[in-house]
């Protein structure tokens, strides 16, 4: 395959990247947005990006934020006298609650807010609309108020399917200033009960059930796992508020243990029409935490901020989704991630517009399902991860076309899409009238930091695209040393200068967030000034010649699965409870849907003899403590782990075997003739022949 680096730049000095950057695609034909989404789109004036020049920072960003309603403005756009630890719109005050609801009353109020598809086809589409959410958000705010007797600044961690209710909760929090941490519904009780230790909530708000795949879930005895997994870490919930499904039904097997448990729709009644007023919080107040996967073993709860993250969002919804009020915006991601934080419920709520929610895969009943819902609501905007357009295009690839679909835009984000995937979703489902997206972001980042601005910049499948309006990011080498713009040549993205969506903190590990984030590059530890602390994204990126960035993927030992991050140093602890089991070592493999999926490696303590009960016990124990999205495709038991003489495990040499690679030189390991009995077991006698592998798993487990 030509190297992608040598064709943009001719230098053949730049041939050592290539192994790096032999990603499975090579450079691609850009398609321009069509004229009909340029003559409507919200942004269409070419002179942006110089109003968002870094000239012009920190102040350009005052355009977001002026798309907000403030209590009171603020008088200092960025603070950087904690840096890193920035400040966004100091002095101004504002409640996001009302943002997203109250100030559309005037205007919106009996325009749909939300749309909720339930999974079962036969039963109907909840339309909540501005006014109706009001009321509800309201009244749910006064219950955590009066009954629950939550106060601005306390966490409340929040376990929820995707129901309106979830987004109800989390306005409802946000009225009060209450810190929401909302956990992924289809990560288990053990995962939740880890974070709401974390994050210190003494009260937990989940749901009895939810329909997955046609199958009635009970999703209340994940609580008590939850509750009594904090309890063991040192954290107290004293109330549990557990919306119902079917209220009136019975949903869940488990009990309610009295004086802990309650049925919201019960506990509400008393709070019926009940009004709150929102409260008027700091611009740089926390608003949620959202925990993600790092390097080491704990989760890290990424803490945003109100005003600065509020603004971030608006902005890149309004210029980047091109949501108006009038339109349908359906993005398909769950809001238990940070997708559906930022474009399910903030950046659209903020703007006025009907945002649709689906309860359950994308599959059920059938792949035509997605393109149901978007024909029978007109969705006009649509956003998804590449995992779900691949799993759609596997199973259905004719079925967009039955039929009737009017998309305007089209998102997609949270890993590399391939380009025949790309062209699938453009022309089949797009009908090529229909502009595309690709958005790189992360946990951490609050909203998009790659993508084209859909009017204006032409789509180039496969690459995220140039920086969004007022992101500089830069890619350094691993000495620090800046890869030349537009070179063609991989190293590690940074984002040069901060912005208002950019997380506070991890939430109770300050000295971690600057350690993961910012000292790698950072110039004077001393310095309060923004230029010395790039912010190191743990991606490999390349620029090319035209300047859009191409996003290689973790260069950490981050798993990225099905665009979740997953990582290995978790799942090897969840490994790790089995008592039969010694070591453990979890490595990526490609997978033609979810992108990424974790391969397990284990030995055993000595006279325990391997089985394939203690593999099925090992990928149980990552179902329960993590969750079923974190099951790994096998579980390798073998006689020992490849290791440095200093008894370190090379990973880099199972993800070889695992991705049949080349595993390079391992004469200086301890035990060198384990690895070729590895070989043998995974790939049989022959060696299976070398495949190309893109950047992530080439450099897995080489960064110490
Ligand atoms: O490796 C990048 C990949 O997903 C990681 C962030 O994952 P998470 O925090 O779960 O957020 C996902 C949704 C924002 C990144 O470090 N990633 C995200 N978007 C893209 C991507 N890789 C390639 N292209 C993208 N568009």
């Amino acid at each position: 395959m030509a190297s992608n680096s040598a064709k943009q730049s001719g230098d053949a000095s730049i041939e050592s990247s290539e192994a790096q950057i032999a990603v499975h695609w090579g450079e691609e034909t850009k398609v321009a947005p069509p004229a009909t989404f340029i003559a409507q789109a919200n942004l269409a004036d070419p002179t942006a990006r110089d109003r968002f020049s870094l000239e012009r920072f920190p102040e350009c960003f005052k355009e977001y934020a002026d798309l907000l309603s403030w209590d009171q403005y603020w008088h200092t756009t960025l603070d950087t006298s904690k840096a890193p630890f920035w400040k966004w719109f100091v002095g101004g005050r504002l409640n996001v609650s009302y943002n997203c609801v109250d100030r559309h009353l005037a205007k919106y109020r009996n325009k749909a807010a939300l749309i909720w598809v339930p999974e079962p086809e036969d039963e109907p589409a909840q339309v909540i609309t501005y006014q109706e959410l009001y009321q509800r958000v309201n009244e749910m705010a006064a219950l955590l108020r009066d009954f629950a007797h939550l106060k601005t600044g306390d966490r409340v961690t929040i376990h929820m399917p995707m129901v309106p209710e979830l987004p109800v909760t989390m306005l409802a929090c946000a009225r009060l200033g209450v810190i929401h941490s909302v956990v992924f519904g289809g990560f288990s009780g053990e995962a939740c009960g880890i974070r709401i230790a974390d994050s210190g909530s003494r009260v937990l708000i989940t749901m009895d059930g939810y329909y997955r795949n046609g199958k009635l879930i009970d999703h209340k005895k994940n609580a008590d796992i939850a509750v009594a997994t904090a309890e063991k870490e040192g954290q107290k919930v004293d109330t549990v508020l557990i919306w119902r499904r079917h209220p009136g039904r019975k949903v869940t097997d488990a009990a309610l243990i009295p004086g802990r448990d309650h049925f919201v729709d019960e506990v509400l009644r008393p709070f019926r029409g009940q009004r709150v007023a929102p409260v008027s919080m700091p611009a740089e107040a926390p608003l949620f935490l959202m925990y993600t996967s790092g390097t080491t073993g704990r989760p890290k709860g990424c803490q945003h901020s109100t005003g600065g993250y509020l603004a971030y969002v608006t902005g890149t919804s309004k210029y980047y989704q091109d949501i108006h009020p009038e339109d349908v915006y359906w993005c398909f991601a769950d809001i238990g991630w940070i997708t559906g934080h930022s474009y399910i419920v903030y950046g659209p709520l903020a703007l006025a517009a009907t945002s649709v929610m689906y309860e359950g895969v994308p599959t059920f009943p059938d792949v035509g399902r997605p393109w149901r819902i978007a024909e029978r609501l007109h969705v006009n905007i649509f956003h998804t991860s590449p995992t779900t357009i691949r799993m759609l295009r596997k199973a259905g690839p004719e079925e967009p076309l039955k039929y009737d679909l009017h998309f305007k835009h089209m998102t997609t984000v949270g890993e590399p899409i391939e380009p025949e995937v790309w062209r699938w979703y453009h022309q089949v489902v797009g009908r090529g009238k229909a502009v595309i997206v690709d958005t790189w972001w992360q946990t951490e980042n609050g909203g998009f930091l790659c993508s084209t601005i859909p009017a204006l910049d032409p789509m180039k499948p496969g690459s995220a695209g140039p920086p969004v309006l007022g992101i500089h990011p830069v890619i350094y080498d691993e000495t620090g040393a800046q890869v030349p713009a537009g070179s063609g040549k991989a190293g590690n993205i940074c984002i040069r200068n901060p912005w208002p969506g950019i997380f506070q903190t991890i939430w109770g590990d300050p000295d971690r967030f600057v350690s993961t984030y910012y000292r790698k590059y950072n110039r004077n530890p001393q310095s309060t000034d923004w230029r010395d602390w790039p912010y190191f994204a743990g991606d490999g990126a390349m620029q090319a010649a035209d300047g859009y960035f191409r996003i290689l993927g973790r260069i950490d030992d981050v798993i990225n699965v099905a665009g979740h991050r997953l990582g290995t140093k978790e799942l090897e602890s969840a490994c790790l409870t089995v008592p039969e089991v010694a070591e453990a070592a979890v490595v990526p493999v490609q997978d033609e849907v979810k992108g990424r999926l974790p391969e397990v490696y284990i030995s055993l303590k000595p006279g325990v003899a391997a089985s394939p009960e203690v593999a099925e016990h090992v990928a149980r124990a990552i179902e329960t403590q993590i969750g079923k999205i974190a099951r790994p495709k096998s579980v390798r038991i073998v006689p020992d782990m490849p290791k440095t003489r200093s008894g370190k495990i090379m990973r880099r040499v199972l993800a070889a075997i695992s991705n049949s690679m080349d595993v390079g030189d391992v004469t200086t390991l301890a035990n060198p003739d384990v690895v070729e009995q590895i070989r043998t077991m995974v790939q049989g006698a022959k060696p299976a022949p070398a495949q190309p592998v893109p950047d992530d798993i080439r450099r897995f487990g080489q960064v110490e």
